[in-house]
């Protein structure tokens, strides 16, 4: 679930756009993520939420970085050694009583490195393996009031969906 960041004006995000990570966006590699990589994601994490969780990111590398899984997708996007950027999803059978469909649960870019393309790329790829795993559908869920996200997913091709959210407060 996308939680709420900052959004950024276009005419900011045109402005400070660095030449470099420009440049670089042809060169970015996407792979599934190795252990080593941990660091790294827990870092960019980090600092897009504000909040360190070591146990989480251990955690969900076990149950979607494990090579050989499956229905489980964690991906990293590299400029050379350094990791840019992650998305996470999984492929879901009739749960919410829908077909088969592929859900992103998470997909952050590194602050220097946005803007050049790298979460257009990580979204393709995650969408390849979904496409390969037979699914015809992508979903994510996010915050309303985070901006920043949903332009990503609108520019994407992401539309308002069927399903909607309830939730009730569990108080003992
Ligand atoms: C959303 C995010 C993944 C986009 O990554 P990115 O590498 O900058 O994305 P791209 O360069 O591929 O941008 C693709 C499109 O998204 C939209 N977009 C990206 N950043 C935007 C911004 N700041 N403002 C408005 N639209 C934006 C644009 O339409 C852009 O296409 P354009 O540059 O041709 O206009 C990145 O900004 C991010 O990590 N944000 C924080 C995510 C988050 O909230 N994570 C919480 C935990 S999961």
């Amino acid at each position: 679930m996308f939680q709420t960041v900052a959004p950024e004006s276009r005419a900011r995000r045109r402005r400070v756009a660095p030449p470099a990570a420009a440049d670089a966006a042809g060169g970015v590699v996407v792979r599934p993520v190795r252990r080593a990589d941990l660091e790294q994601v827990i870092a960019i994490d980090s600092t897009v939420t504000g909040l360190e969780k070591r146990a989480y990111w251990a955690s969900v590398y076990r149950r979607y970085g494990v090579a050989g899984r499956g229905e489980q997708k964690f991906l990293v996007a590299l400029e050379g050694e350094r990791v840019v950027g992650f998305v996470i999803g999984e492929v879901r059978d009739w749960e919410f009583g829908s077909p088969p469909c592929g859900w992103v649960f998470a997909i952050s870019v590194d602050p220097q490195a946005r803007l050049a393309g790298t979460g257009t790329r990580l979204l393709e790829a995650i969408c390849a393996s979904f496409r390969r795993a037979g699914v015809k559908k992508l979903r994510t869920l996010l915050a309303r009031d985070n901006t920043l996200i949903l332009s990503f997913f609108r520019s994407q091709g992401l539309m308002a969906g069927p399903l909607m959210t309830l939730e009730r407060d569990l108080a003992s």
